[in-house]
């Protein structure tokens, strides 16, 4: 969904946050309280749907590290945006996360991978030309970062406790510190023109749920 929603709407939609929502909005500059009204208030209606709740009577606790999570309801969601473009992933399966990200040329991709990616993901990405390095790159984080928030850890650890594939099939965690990669189901995608996304769930060794589908949300106030 695009966080850039005109200023009637989102001066309906603050009425659904709790005012600690609002509080934390104001700590940004004036495009980051936008951005993150707009977020919140898409994700209370995302999850308003999928529960048949109404959006403004959700209650959110937060993890130790940041993750949110409704106080009551056992479906579990993450959220990610990059620049004006947000996702939201729900799921009753198990933990989830989530991550997007623009595919951005960047002039310090191999020292990023170099100093934070395990050696032999930054050796697989260094192998690689042009747009495919750069999207083994992106693939690569949005899947570490997918996973950490799954687990609530965030970037609070390092990027390189965690190892995942970096070829071009379908991705795979090959090595965790301290937790189980059959446990988890990991998926990359598309969810627009020069996006990348991915999706890690805790299914306990179930079978995947498939592919990931990506939706726009219709943003209905009541
Ligand atoms: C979670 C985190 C990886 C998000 O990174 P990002 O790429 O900037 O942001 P994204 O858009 O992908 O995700 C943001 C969303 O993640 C969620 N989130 C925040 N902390 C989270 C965590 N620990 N786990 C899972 N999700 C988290 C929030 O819903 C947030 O959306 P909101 O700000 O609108 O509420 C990053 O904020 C982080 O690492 N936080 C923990 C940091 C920490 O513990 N630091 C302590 C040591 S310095």
């Amino acid at each position: 969904m695009d966080l850039c929603q005109p200023d009637e709407w989102v001066e309906q939609a603050e009425r659904l946050l709790a005012p600690e929502e609002r509080a934390q909005a104001e700590r940004g500059v004036p495009d980051v309280r936008l951005r993150r009204l707009v977020g919140r208030a898409a994700l209370r209606i995302a999850l308003g749907r999928e529960l048949d709740r109404a959006p403004a009577s959700l209650r959110f606790t937060t993890g130790p590290h940041g993750k949110p999570a409704l106080e009551d309801g056992d479906v579990h969601f993450s959220t990610s945006a990059s620049a004006d473009d947000c996702l939201i992933a729900i799921t009753g399966l198990g933990p989830l996360g989530v991550d997007v990200e623009h595919v951005v040329p960047r002039r310090e991709l191999d020292r990023i991978a170099a100093t934070r990616f395990a050696s032999r993901e930054a050796e697989s990405i260094a192998r690689l030309d042009g747009d495919r390095r750069l999207r083994a790159f992106y693939r690569c984080w949005t899947v570490k970062e997918a996973y950490l928030k799954a687990r609530g850890i965030g970037l609070s650890i390092p990027l390189d406790r965690v190892v995942v594939s970096v070829d071009e099939g379908p991705p795979a965690i090959v090595a965790l510190d301290g937790d189980d990669p059959s446990a988890w189901s990991v998926e990359a995608f598309e969810p627009g023109p020069e996006l990348v996304g991915a999706l890690a769930v805790r299914t306990g060794g179930a079978p995947a749920p498939g592919p990931v589908g990506v939706r726009p949300l219709p943003l209905i106030l009541d």
